[in-house]
């Protein structure tokens, strides 16, 4: 089926609307045109998000304060939300937690929190979303992953995995959803300076939210599959997922 969205998308659903980067992104589709939906689990950002988006002259924002580990709230949510936007022409997905690699060492129900916020609410909303798109026979699912899901490492394989996980789950997706006019795009930032890594010493390789937001965006408008942000992530992950394992154990990465 042709592509039939458009671009900038005027009806934008966001979940984890909180986030630095999901900030970046919608202050930069803000327009006379553009309906927001927001979804996160602190009212107290998620009106100050509104509020912004408002000023800087949005047409109108919707919200709802929700915690997406919670999947059987899932359907309802997304129900209301989409019946107050008309249609979807973009939903980010942009929650997620980092957690604690160390403690998730020691503590198997802590790594599984940390796949439960990253893969499994994606898969719920995903598996929702994409339905509601297919039918509406055009949409674009942009979802923020990783480039810690290319390769597991010692310091956030569990991290890594859940990511991996989502990049699994959303090529399959993709290979569904492409021909009924969806876009399914996989978002891999590398180091972003927002609060998910403000204990992290800062380096040159850390983009701020802004400039990952226009490389989101740009992948959205040109329609692409998979897009590394900033671009230079793509060469060096693609030397770090050839590395032999027998080299890539010994080392401390
Ligand atoms: N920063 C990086 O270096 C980096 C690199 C690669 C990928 N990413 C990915 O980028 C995405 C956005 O992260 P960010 O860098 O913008 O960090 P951030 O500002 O800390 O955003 C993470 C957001 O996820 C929300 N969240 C976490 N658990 C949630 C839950 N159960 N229900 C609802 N919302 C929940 C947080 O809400 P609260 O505000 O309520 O805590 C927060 O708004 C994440 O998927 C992250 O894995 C980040």
């Amino acid at each position: 089926m042709a592509s039939r969205s458009v671009y900038p998308p005027n009806r934008i659903l966001v979940l984890g609307a909180t986030s630095a980067i999901a900030m970046a992104v919608m202050r930069q589709l803000v327009t006379p045109a553009a309906h927001f939906f927001l979804v996160a689990r602190s009212k107290e950002k998620l009106t100050a998000v509104a509020q912004d988006l408002l000023v800087r002259g949005a047409l109108r924002v919707d919200m709802i304060v929700a915690d997406l580990d919670d999947t059987q709230a899932h359907s309802q949510m997304l129900s209301v939300a989409t019946s107050q936007l008309g249609a979807v022409d973009l939903a980010l997905l942009a929650h997620g937690v980092l957690g604690d690699q160390a403690a998730a060492e020691r503590d198997y129900f802590i790594a599984e929190q940390i796949l439960g916020t990253n893969l499994l609410s994606a898969v719920s909303l995903l598996t929702w979303l994409a339905n509601y798109c297919v039918s509406q026979g055009q949409g674009t699912l942009a979802v923020i992953s990783s480039v810690a899901g290319d390769r597991g490492r010692k310091s956030n394989y569990v991290y890594g995995a859940s990511k991996a996980g989502l990049n699994a789950f959303l090529s399959g997706l993709r290979n569904r959803c492409d021909r009924s006019g969806v876009q399914v795009l996989t978002i891999k930032p590398g180091f972003v300076a927002t609060p998910m890594t403000a204990h992290v010493a800062k380096n040159r390789l850390f983009a701020t939210p802004e400039r990952v937001a226009r490389g989101i965006l740009s992948a959205v408008r040109k329609r692409k599959d998979v897009v590394y942000v900033p671009w230079f992530w793509r060469p060096i992950m693609s030397i770090i997922k050839v590395v032999p394992e027998p080299i890539f154990k010994g080392r401390d990465l």
